[in-house]
């Protein structure tokens, strides 16, 4: 497969999603928010009535994901699960925790990668996850891992909520993050860890543009 792709892992309020959109928006190439597959199958489970420590149902449940992603605007996408916009109710704090525990699982995330590679499509592909470099796509030319500490995650994930009017206190956030990282680095299954040639940027005292450019110039150097 000759088309190129930059992956980028890490984990949750590192600066991932809005820079995975800057990169592609400035590239022009497609973009795969693969958290937002786990987020759907975790939706899915809980409209369909299934227990999240039922595997064999919802492998079924993430291989069959009845879901369009429709491109309302450049920078705003619309996530329609069975007819229903859930484009928003995809973003919360509850929704991010059913996927990290539907994301444990073998087979949701084997029934998750012939639609993840699907998006490998000409002029180029943006990822964002936590194995986009180690297991979906290992063969990737240039593979990023961004990080930030957990305070500053905390502290971005607040601003993001505050923005959209939500309250919410930064310790409960602080320990959210840091039982997800736990979770998500310590299953056995596509762990989060950079992979061996990923390029790892701390973005704790980095603003979001100066990552972009950063990224792009990576890019460039290797061609
Ligand atoms: O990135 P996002 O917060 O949308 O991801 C939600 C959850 O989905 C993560 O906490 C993680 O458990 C899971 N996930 C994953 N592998 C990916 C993307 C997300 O396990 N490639």
């Amino acid at each position: 497969n000759k088309v190129p792709v930059i992956t980028l892992d890490g984990p949750g309020g590192a600066g991932k999603g809005t820079v995975s959109m800057l990169l592609a928006r400035e590239l022009g190439w497609h973009l795969l928010d693969s958290g937002a597959l786990y987020r759907l199958v975790g939706l899915a489970a809980e409209h369909h009535g299934v227990a999240l420590d039922n595997e064999a149902a919802l492998g079924v449940l993430a291989e069959h994901l009845d879901v369009q992603f429709l491109t309302a605007r450049e920078d705003l996408v619309q996530v329609v699960l069975e007819g229903e916009d859930v484009s928003h109710e995809l973003r919360t704090e509850r929704v991010g925790g059913l996927a990290s525990q539907v994301a444990a699982l073998p087979a949701v995330r084997q029934a998750l990668l012939a639609r993840q590679r699907a998006f490998r499509e000409f002029p180029g592909l943006i990822c964002d996850g936590r194995d986009m470099g180690t297991v979906v796509f290992p063969e990737a030319p240039l593979k990023i891992y961004l990080t930030a500490s957990a305070d500053e995650r905390a502290r971005r994930r607040l601003e993001q909520l505050r923005a959209k009017g939500v309250a919410a206190s930064l310790l409960d956030l602080k320990n959210d993050i840091l039982e997800r990282d736990a979770r998500d680095m310590n299953r056995t299954t596509a762990p989060l860890r950079p992979a061996d040639d990923a390029v790892e940027v701390d973005t704790t005292s980095l603003n979001i543009p100066d990552v972009v450019d950063l990224i792009l110039a990576e890019a460039k150097s290797r061609g």
